[in-house]
């Protein structure tokens, strides 16, 4: 038997990106000497210092992925600059300080193409991170998350030691936040659009539906998080990102959501709501670089086709449409739902992940813990 030479422990791993890793370890990427670890705050408060020392007491980790955090969309980094900036930069220095007390050999940390400077020139690469000031709508989780690359870099000039961070751009997949108020925009438009049908109004999209972004399938993200971190030696972040003629407006992301879930009403944009950033076009070439030949699942309205036999997030969402039954991982049903029964049943909340399916026949898919209505 092969013996055990990383514990890899995985901060966030019950969140959306967390939760992609897991799925990839068990679907094969693992190796026979590597044990994985994920855990979420149920294991440790990460703004605690104590705990988060008790946490790598605890597991010994040789290796940390590093994702925990305070995360939301637009709306949420508008109401709560603040909380976002002390909540992650606690959580931050106590996860790099205790891996690093703890003789930790690698780290691989999480940025995020949203904390780039506001007024810039495009693409944005990796280098261009401190070069101003981030835009308005999220200062407090720009600002923390900027300074994981100041002690990425403290702590290797200092300690020698090996502490990294990648920079993803939006990111979507199975176990979003759906919450309409505080999550991510892709995850929010489905859960409207999921709304739009049920009641047969408009869908509404707040903002312009101009603004232009890179989202990244969720594992896709994990897959090149375990190459980063296992081969990716630099101090320097990376950006994890499709390419930049890949990008797209919130309307086209709004019209493709809309015709993958056969919504044929009226599409709408309050512009009364903010636009956030206009755009943050990421230059994948360092990725590029390292790996010419990696494939991205593809978003584009012209294959949602195939996105639809994809296990993600816009299949889910379709799957969710009309639910007969939901089961938890112990195979107990959750919840029995009407077609048509108006809303999301309350159990959803407490499901972490599961199965549900149309009659007898089930369909593969996991539930978010966040897809709650109201
Ligand atoms: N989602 C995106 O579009 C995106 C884009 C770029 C970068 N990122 C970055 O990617 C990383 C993962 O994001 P995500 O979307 O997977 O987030 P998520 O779904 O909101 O999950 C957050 C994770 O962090 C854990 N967590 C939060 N506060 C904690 C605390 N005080 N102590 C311990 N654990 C705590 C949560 O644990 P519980 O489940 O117990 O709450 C959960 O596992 C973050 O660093 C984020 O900044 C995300």
């Amino acid at each position: 038997m092969t013996e055990v030479t990383k514990r890899i422990l995985v901060t966030g791993g019950t969140g959306l990106v967390g939760r992609a890793i897991q799925k990839v370890v068990a679907d094969g990427e693992g190796q026979p000497d590597e044990e994985w670890i994920f855990v979420s705050s149920r294991d440790a408060d990460l703004t605690s210092s104590s705990e988060t020392k008790a946490l790598f007491e605890r597991h010994k980790p040789t290796h940390v992925i590093h994702l925990a955090a305070m995360v939301g969309g637009l709306f949420k980094n508008i109401r709560s600059n603040l909380d976002f900036w002390r909540t992650n930069i606690h959580i931050n220095d106590n996860v790099l300080h205790s891996a690093h007390e703890s003789g930790v050999q690698k780290v691989v940390s999480c940025l995020s193409t949203c904390i780039f400077p506001d007024k810039t020139t495009y693409p944005i690469d990796e280098t261009m991170i401190h070069n101003g000031p981030p835009h308005s709508s999220n200062f407090g989780y720009s600002y923390a998350k900027r300074m994981i690359d100041v002690q990425n870099r403290g702590y290797s000039e200092q300690h020698g030691r090996r502490f990294t961070a990648v920079i993803p751009t939006n990111v979507f997949g199975p176990h979003d936040n759906f919450n309409i108020e505080d999550g991510h925009v892709l995850p929010g438009l489905i859960h409207k659009v999921y709304l739009a049908k049920q009641s047969g109004s408009a869908l509404t999209v707040w903002g312009t539906g101009k603004p232009r972004r890179q989202f990244i399938y969720s594992l896709d993200l994990a897959r090149l998080f375990i190459w980063v971190l296992r081969e990716y030696d630099e101090v320097e972040p990376i950006i994890l990102s499709v390419g930049e003629e890949d990008e797209v407006s919130i309307r086209e992301a709004a019209e493709a959501i809309a015709e993958a879930m056969e919504f044929r009403g009226e599409l709408v944009f309050d512009t009364t709501k903010s636009d956030g950033q206009f755009k943050k076009t990421a230059s994948n070439a360092k990725l590029r670089r390292y790996l010419p030949g990696f494939q991205f699942t593809p978003f584009r309205k012209g294959e949602m086709g195939s996105l639809q036999e994809t296990p993600g997030v816009l299949p889910c969402a379709i799957s969710v449409v009309h639910p007969f039954w939901m089961r938890n991982e112990g195979g107990e049903t959750l919840a029995h739902v009407a077609q048509g029964a108006g809303g999301f049943p309350h159990p959803w909340k407490y499901a972490r992940s599961g199965w549900m399916g149309h009659g007898a026949i089930p369909v593969s898919w996991e539930v978010s813990p966040c897809m709650v209505v109201g």
